[in-house]
Order: C-alpha cells, then structure tokens, then sequence
C-alpha cells in the first residue's frame, strides 16, 4: 500500500465498507464518487449551503469539509440510507412530513435539509424536547433553500412534535 493512502472502515447506511483513499479525499467525494450515493447534494463546496449535509454517529455535518479519513469507526447517513423497503411506507417521517407540507419544491436542498432535520429530531427526542418554530429555525439555518422561503419547511418540522 503506498503511504500516502489510508486504509479505513466504516459504516454507511448500515453497510459495513473498506477502502483504501487519500488522506486529502473529501466526504462528499467518497460518498458521490467511490460510492454512488449521489442522493448528497454539492452546492457552495465550501460550508456555507448545506446541500452536501449527512450525518456521522447522528450529527449533521458537512460532507463538502469534511476528510474522509476521520470517518474510521464511525456511522453515516445519507438521505439514502433513510428510505425502507417497505413499499406501502417507503419514507421517513421527515420525508413524508416534507412532503405533506410542501417543503419540497426543485428538491436540490432537501437531502441535506432532511438530514439536519433528522439530526435534529432525534436529539430533540432523546431529550424529551418539543421544540417551537424558534429553535426550529435555528435547526435548520445552516441549510440554504431558494425556493421555498423555509415556511412551509418550518411547518413540516413542527409537524413531527405534534402530541409529543
Ligand atoms: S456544498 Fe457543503 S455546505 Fe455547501
Ligand atoms: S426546494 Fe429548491 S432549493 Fe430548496
């Protein structure tokens, strides 16, 4: 193995995988091209848009500065990794409640603005927290959408904590 390449190991939507890459190969990269996921979104490629957002051991980050390398031992998630087989019910909740609202309209934004949302859903629920459009906001702010002026994106989130 040449030394300027790293072997790591890790898992994506539930997939145990290997690879041998460059210490300088970006997240987004691995993802889009060694893997064909290409469900995660390039946008600004520098931080800004959060089109390229998975999550690693359940945090929301951005895949676009991120070095693969530091992914050794640990779990992503892609939007891919969200769908179940389940035909009758092929999406997450996030997903359905995306769409049942509206929040979806050229769709460029939505596979990153899912995972922040998914990550966000998950902590609010581990922590027994309903959050109001406020915190939602917040949640979501480092998620950039042209379309949709983020309302009816805001009305999906709260959708998930209605009777909680
Ligand atoms: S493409 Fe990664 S934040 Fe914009
Ligand atoms: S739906 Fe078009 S950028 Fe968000």
């Amino acid at each position: 193995m040449p030394t300027d390449t790293h072997k790591i190991t890790f898992t994506i939507n539930g997939r145990k995988m290997e690879r041998t890459i460059s210490p300088s190969l970006l997240l987004i990269d691995l993802i889009r091209e060694e893997l064909s996921l290409k469900g995660t979104k390039p946008g600004c490629l520098e931080g800004e848009c959060g089109a390229c957002t998975v999550l690693i051991n359940g945090d929301a980050i951005s895949s676009c500065l991120y070095l693969a390398v530091n992914v050794n031992g640990k779990e992503i998630t892609t939007i891919e990794g969200l769908s179940t087989d389940d035909r009758n019910a092929p999406f997450d909740p996030v997903q359905e409640a995306m769409i049942q609202h509206g929040g979806v309209q050229c769709g460029y934004c939505t596979p990153g603005m899912v995972m922040s949302i998914k990550a966000f859903q998950e902590h609010c629920e581990a922590n027994r927290f309903v959050p109001g459009r406020e915190e939602i906001k917040k949640a979501i702010e480092g998620n950039l959408c042209r379309c949709t002026g983020y309302t009816k994106i805001i009305d999906a989130v709260e959708s998930l904590f209605e009777g909680e």
